[in-house]
Parts: C-alpha cells; structure tokens; sequence
C-alpha cells in the first residue's frame, strides 16, 4: 500500500462518526449497493459470513422501528438518575424516521460447526458486527451517514419485517445524508462521555 492509500485509509476511519440528524432525501442506489458490498470483503470467524440484511426503505416500516425505540429510550431514561436523566432526555439517540434507509443487519446462527468457534461462540456475532463495521466505513467513504440504533427490541423488528424465523436482528442501522457535519462525537459533544486514551499494556 503507498502511503497515500495509509492517509485516505486514516481520512475515512477520523471521519466516520455515528449519525442520528439525516436529511430525507433518497439514497443513491449505487452508493447503498456498494455500502452493502463491504459485507463481501467482511472478516468472518471460519468464513462463516453469519449475516442477513434487510433493506428497509418503507416509511411505515421504519415508524413501527420507531416506536420499539420510543418504548425502550423511555425505559432506559429510568435507569439514570438526577442530572443524569435530564441530560439523557435531551439526547438524540436514532434518526429511524428521518433517514430514507434502514438496514437491519441479523445474524443468521449456522446450521453446522463452525471453524473457530469451539472455545468462542460468540465468536459468531462478532464477525457480524465486525462486517457493520466496514459498512460504517464504506458509507463514511460515499459521503453518507451511518447510525447505529441498540435501543430497539430485537422481537419487535423482527415482527414488524416479517423476518425468517432463523434470522436473529442484531442491529439496526439508520442510513442517509448527514444533516449535522460531526467532527467528534456527539456523545462527547453535549457532554454525555468523553474519548478516552486507549487501555493498553505490553508483555514484551
Ligand atoms: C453496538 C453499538 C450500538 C450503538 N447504539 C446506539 C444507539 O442506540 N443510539 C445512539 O445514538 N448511538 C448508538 N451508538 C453510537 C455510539 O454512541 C457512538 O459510536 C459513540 O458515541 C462514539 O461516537 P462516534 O461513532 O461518532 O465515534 C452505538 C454504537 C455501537 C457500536
């Protein structure tokens, strides 16, 4: 690699940033095509490629979504308290009406043993968030804006979509253009957490 592919490489992994403010406008279907195509090119615990994606462009869709996240934000607002809590209500924490794509990655459990996953099963959903991870990046790199939403039941989206009774949604992902350029996290921002220096030891 020459040093040039090093500095776009490190342009896109500063400029990824987690997105919750979209514009409505539709997404490029070229640019989500090879967004989607990062999962291709996605390390997977002994080539398992343990994932599903489900495309979820349907506004009414993305409102039932919605109102999973409206029931679990207002539970989760409970387990903080004081300040705490009063900051937590003024959050922004998904963008699932606003942004015109919704991607729910699931994790499809193999039917056979799987290479490497003896000792770590849960060697399994971390291939598949290791694949979102490079989605993130591919999205960071079209200009576009990618975010992730845990607060929703993972029962209730697969309901809602229909889903195969095999596949387990892992995460839900909101996709769009970013109305709100981030140049840290927004987490960090208004206040919530802070980066902090990488925990690290050697054994030289
Ligand atoms: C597994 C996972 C789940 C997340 N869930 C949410 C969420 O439900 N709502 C939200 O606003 N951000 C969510 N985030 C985004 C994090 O808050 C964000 O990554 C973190 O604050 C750092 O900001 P950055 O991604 O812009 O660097 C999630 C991130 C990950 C990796």
């Amino acid at each position: 690699m020459k040093p040039e592919d090093r500095e776009a490489l490190w342009r896109v992994l500063e400029a990824r940033r987690d997105h919750r403010h979209f514009r409505t406008d539709p997404v490029d279907d070229a640019a989500l095509l090879r967004i989607l195509d990062a999962f291709r090119v996605a390390p997977s615990v002994g080539l398992s490629q343990p994932w599903h994606v489900t495309v979820v462009r349907n506004a009414a869709l993305r409102q039932t979504v919605y109102d999973s996240f409206a029931g679990v934000r207002a539970r989760e607002q409970e387990r903080f308290q004081g300040e705490r809590r009063a900051l937590y209500s003024t959050l922004k924490l998904e963008g699932i009406r606003e942004a015109p794509v919704g991607l729910v990655v699931s994790f499809v459990p193999p039917v056979q043993a799987t290479l490497g996953t003896t000792s770590l099963p849960a060697a399994l959903e971390y291939s598949v968030v290791s694949a979102i991870t490079l989605a993130w990046l591919a999205a960071t790199a079209e200009g576009l804006g990618l975010g992730w939403v845990s607060l929703v039941e993972p029962g209730a989206v697969h309901e809602a979509l229909g889903l195969a009774p095999h596949l387990r949604p892992l995460a839900y992902l909101c996709l769009g253009h970013p109305a709100l350029d981030l140049h840290e996290p927004l987490l960090q921002t208004v206040g919530w957490a802070e980066r902090r220096p990488l925990a690290l030891d050697w054994r030289d």
